[in-house]
């Protein structure tokens, strides 16, 4: 596998995670679990997430982060992973949960800043939105994937843009309902 499809291949489990929590919203999965995370909390006046991060998205994105992790295990465990991540299939799997979980971590950060900066939940903040969960995948993996400076600038690039496209794509297919 060569440079860029190496990047993309590693943090496939991170894009997963970051889906999910849109298709399980659209599909109207696991209702009773789709309650804001934040309880409604505020924090210097302000939301601390808002009402749209919810204990679904988290499941449902590290189940999906989880998944794919163990299908990378089994077709074509990324070899530029190092220390244990996909060393066996269990621990792929946990490896892909975690990931889920930086995921949603780094999206929730990104919530928090919106939020203090007084940006309502759902409306857009470029380029936050695009790459905050990228950042924090880079970041929490860094004790099994070999980052490169170079690597982590292509693929916040490709992610940001990715993540625009995409999202354009669930607009005129009626997925989101905002193009952000
Ligand atoms: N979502 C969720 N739980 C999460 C993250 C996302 O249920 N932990 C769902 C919500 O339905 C959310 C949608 O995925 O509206 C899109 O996620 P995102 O764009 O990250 O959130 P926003 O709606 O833009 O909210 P915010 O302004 O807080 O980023
Ligand atoms: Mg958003």
């Amino acid at each position: 596998m060569s440079g860029v499809v190496l990047i993309l291949y590693i943090a496939l489990p991170a894009f997963v995670a970051n889906g999910m929590p849109v298709i399980a919203s659209r599909l109207r999965m696991l209702s009773v679990l789709a309650t804001p995370i934040d309880h409604g909390a505020l924090w210097r006046g302000k939301p601390l997430l808002g009402k749209n991060k919810t204990w679904r998205g988290l499941i449902v994105a590290m189940g999906g982060a989880g998944f794919v992790a163990v299908l990378q295990f089994l077709v074509l465990p990324p070899v530029y992973v190092t220390s244990y991540a996909y060393e066996n299939i269990v621990f792929a799997f946990l490896f892909g949960l975690f990931v889920g979980l930086l995921v949603i971590v780094g999206d929730a950060l990104g919530s928090v800043i919106k939020r203090q900066l007084g940006i309502e939940s759902g409306a857009p903040c470029i380029p936050l939105d695009q790459i905050d969960y990228m950042l924090v995948f880079i970041v929490g993996t860094l004790m099994f994937i070999h980052w490169t400076l170079e690597a982590v600038l292509l693929l916040l690039c490709i992610t940001f843009f990715l993540n625009l496209a995409v999202n354009a794509l669930a607009y005129v297919t009626g997925i989101k309902n905002t193009v952000w």
